[in-house]
């Protein structure tokens, strides 16, 4: 889909539909709305009066314009509450209509910067979460199905704005906009692609992709180079697997300097059978997805690429599959990391963390000055939060708080978990430096401790996405599928880093 902004009045504007808003408890309509209502011969107060439209968040009504307007339709959205709106609501409503009128067959749509002027927002800010409302709300993957559908995808979203003082701030919110959903929906295409497709070589091969624009540079450690560096927890996950592991590490260079001002390091296991320590096969399938922290990294990356902000960060995506095989390895089996602790295998399901172990050490014995990794690392994360927050672990409150921050901003929802040394003795081995899975109890704080011991002092925030990196139904701007958080909570918080 194409967006672009233009100076315009919404009453002149042709479009298959012309999107306005609506507040609940209200009646008086905002100058927009009011325009459109005048040219529709009042009908929009009427349905108001009269209750037929109630305002609800999200509440959609399609209205036929019958020549009264140059465009085919007015779609009307409700907003909730005046005094509730924030910018994530304008995001979710935008992507609410967006997507049903591309299942109506609507295909160029225009609309005013919904929200300008309320609760703080600026519009440029109003377009950007339109933006990306209308990109990621409109997702489709369709990539395997060969079968016509029943409708096609959203061709065109045209921001109007009457002002040519606002056009700036406008067309700069959307082109950041635009850049933020293109990476999410990057992270999607790869959270959603099969196993069968989206192996640790074609992991690569997108990274590859996002290099070409020349702003990113890429290194890929091969097994042999892993070994050399002591990799013995990731190539312990990879060994029961018929496809090759790859260690990506992508960095982009906003400074002169040659430190690394932040990493990101993203869990890559592109399908996570559990290995020995098999899981049930019900919902198995889901764990194609288990690469969803390195496809957020990747896309991030891509995104600041085209952003560049004046910093530092380079990207730790270490990559493979969890498969049971006679090479594979077993409960009891003891690995040992790039750090040189010994891990004893608990269960071979704990895999994430194993190859984390490596990437964080790798990046901390790189001397980066900061670390914030993404996993879809724990069931217990999911049991806790549900889909709604990612849990956010740390062992430094100020930099925990700035990714919350970021998350609040891009939609994204993080809620900071505990972390104490006394969670530490489930951790305890009497044959190693430490067990890979505790008990039962508090097993995503768990998880964020085992990786800890990764970390020595460098300044860290740990992500777990487990419960949040798929949706199971369409809801604001999320489609079924791959959500692609924390894509932009990740771009969000390098950017805040650089101001
Ligand atoms: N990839 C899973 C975690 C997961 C579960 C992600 C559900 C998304 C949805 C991870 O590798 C795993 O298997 N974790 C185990 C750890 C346990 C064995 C200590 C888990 O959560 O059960
Ligand atoms: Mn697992
Ligand atoms: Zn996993």
């Amino acid at each position: 889909m194409e967006v672009n902004t233009k100076v315009d009045k919404l009453t002149e504007t042709k479009a298959d539909a012309i999107v306005v808003c609506c507040f609940e408890e209200t009646t008086s309509l905002d100058n927009n709305t009011a325009a459109i209502d005048e040219a529709m011969g009042g009908v929009i107060s009427q349905l108001i009066n009269t209750g037929s439209i109630k305002s609800k968040l999200n509440e959609i009504t399609i209205l036929h314009t019958l020549g009264k307007l140059p465009a085919d339709r007015v779609a009307i959205v409700g907003m909730g509450k005046a005094d509730k709106l924030t910018l994530d609501r304008v995001r979710g409503a935008t992507g609410e209509v967006c997507r049903l009128l591309q299942k109506k067959n609507l295909y160029t749509i225009a609309i005013p910067t919904l929200g300008a002027g309320m609760a703080d927002i600026t519009p440029g800010d109003a377009a950007q979460a339109i933006t990306e409302g209308a990109l990621l709300g409109t997702y489709l993957f369709r990539q395997h199905q060969t079968k016509k559908a029943e409708y096609d995808e959203l061709k065109e979203l045209t921001i109007i704005e009457p002002d040519t003082g606002k056009i700036p701030g406008v067309s700069r919110g959307c082109d950041k906009g635009r850049i933020l959903a293109e990476a999410t929906n990057l992270a999607r295409d790869m959270v959603n692609e099969p196993s069968n497709y989206m192996t640790p070589s074609r992991m690569v091969a997108v990274a590859n992709k996002l290099v070409e624009d020349g702003r990113l540079e890429i290194s890929v450690l091969e097994a042999d180079q892993m070994a050399e560096l002591g990799m013995g927890a990731l190539l312990g996950v990879a060994r029961g697997s018929q496809e090759p592991p790859k260690f990506i590490i992508l960095r982009y260079q906003g400074t002169e300097s040659k430190e690394t001002d932040i990493a990101l390091v993203g869990k890559g296991i592109t399908f996570d059978s559990g290995g020995i320590s098999i899981k049930p096969s019900e919902g198995m399938g889901e764990m194609k997805g288990d690469m969803a922290g390195g496809a957020a990294v990747i896309a991030a990356m891509g995104a600041l690429a085209r952003l560049k902000p004046k910093i530092n960060v380079t990207a730790f995506i270490p990559t493979t599959e969890n498969m049971p095989s006679g090479k594979a390895i077993k409960p009891g089996d003891i690995l040992t990391a790039i750090n040189g602790k010994t891990i004893e295998i608990i269960t071979t399901d704990a895999e994430g963390r194993l190859i984390l172990a490596d990437a964080l050490g790798y990046a901390v014995k790189l001397g980066v000055k900061r670390i914030v990794d993404v996993a879809t690392l724990t069931g217990a994360c999911r049991v806790a939060l549900g889909d709604i927050y990612s849990g956010a672990f740390g062992n430094n409150q100020e930099l925990t708080s700035k990714v919350i921050e970021a998350g609040i901003q891009a939609g994204e929802l993080i809620w900071q978990m505990p972390m104490h040394e006394d969670y530490q003795t489930q951790l305890e081995s009497d044959v190693a430096d430490i067990k890979n899975a505790g008990n039962r109890w508090g097993g995503a704080i768990t998880g964020a401790q085992f990786l800890a011991e990764f970390i020595d002092d460098t300044p860290w925030v740990h992500i777990d996405i487990a419960g949040t990196f798929l949706s199971d139904k369409e809801r604001k701007y999320l489609v079924k599928g791959g959500t692609g958080v924390p894509v932009r909570t990740l771009v969000n918080f390098v950017l805040s880093l650089a101001n």
